[in-house]
């Protein structure tokens, strides 16, 4: 069976995407935000997902004038396509349209009305953390992309988005393929880009959804998105993509890692890493007997 190994959540700025171009990733005020990747390069290294489903906004580059609330990419592979953002175009990541439909036929069974999309592009919001996951080479995992609207109003409520990744979190677990599956969810966190606010940055509120996301997610329904957007600022309600990628986890999570850097372009970039439980089940008896005879060892290997 699937089996969840834990989630990302990362900052999907552009402007990142041009400093990995440049080689940039040393410089005084690059520095603070490549640096915490060091720690997600061992992990992934480590636990060697094999395919990662990635919560994200579309920014009108694929969805132009129609723009699903939901939409799941059911594609062999996705080629990115960027307007605007001065950056260039990335490799193309490849799909998993098996792992996909499994996907989709258990979130239109849970009652999610979402767009089924055979031929889909993705912007920067899915290959800059692609690119920051697995710099300089090749990435070794298959996608399933599902993007939120965070962009034009009426958005799904934080609620919402929390369910749509519980569903998606079931449907992993019930997926008869032995694979591992990553979740990360992209954007934020609090910034405006454009406006009276632009330049806005909330870093108290930030730690607070940070601190709340990892131990009671539930608590943060308690936002609407008229007060999301006040206290983050109109494009820090892309924590929609981070309350679905939590959504998804089950079981006891524990935070592993977390990065906070401000700002980089109009943003406060953020990245945490969320590790989920093994059910004892899985993991061989021998661990599991070594285990009892030391029972004072801490369980997670440091990567520190
Ligand atoms: C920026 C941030 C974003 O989340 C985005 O999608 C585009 C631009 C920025 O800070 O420049």
């Amino acid at each position: 069976m699937a089996r969840i190994i834990g989630g990302i959540g990362t900052t999907h700025v552009p402007s990142i995407g041009k400093a990995i171009a440049e080689k940039k990733q040393n410089d005084p005020c690059w520095k603070p935000f490549f640096s915490g990747f060091d720690y997600v390069h061992r992990w992934l290294a480590r636990e060697r997902p094999d395919a990662v489903v990635v919560f994200y906004n579309d920014q009108g580059n694929f969805f132009r004038d129609k723009l699903p609330t939901f939409a799941v990419g059911a594609a062999s592979k996705y080629r990115n396509e960027d307007g605007g953002w001065g950056i260039s175009v990335s490799r193309a990541a490849a799909g998993d349209p098996a792992l996909s439909w499994h996907l989709i036929n258990a979130l239109v069974a849970d009652e999610f009305d979402i767009t089924m999309c055979q031929d889909m592009l993705v912007d920067h919001a899915v290959t800059i953390p692609l690119a920051l996951m697995w710099p300089g080479g090749r990435w070794p995992v298959r996608i399933v992309p599902v993007e939120i609207n965070t962009v034009q109003p009426p958005l799904p409520s934080l609620a919402r988005c929390l369910e749509l990744g519980r569903s998606i979190g079931r449907a992993i677990a019930s997926y008869p393929e032995d694979i591992k599956v990553l979740i990360v969810g992209t954007g934020g966190l609090s910034h405006q880009l454009d406006g009276a606010r632009a330049g806005f940055v909330n870093k108290e509120f930030d730690q607070l959804c940070l601190d709340q996301l990892a131990s009671e997610p539930d608590e943060l329904v308690r936002y609407s998105i008229a007060q999301f957007v006040e206290l983050a600022g109109a494009q820090g309600v892309e924590f929609l993509n981070w309350m679905a990628m939590r959504g998804a986890l089950t079981g006891k999570v524990t935070q592993l890692h977390r990065n906070y850097h401000i700002p980089i372009s109009n943003t406060a970039a953020a990245m945490v890493v969320f590790e989920t439980a093994r059910s004892p089940s899985r993991v061989p008896r021998s661990v599991v007997a070594a285990k009892k005879e030391r029972p004072d060892e801490r369980s997670e290997p440091s990567l520190a």
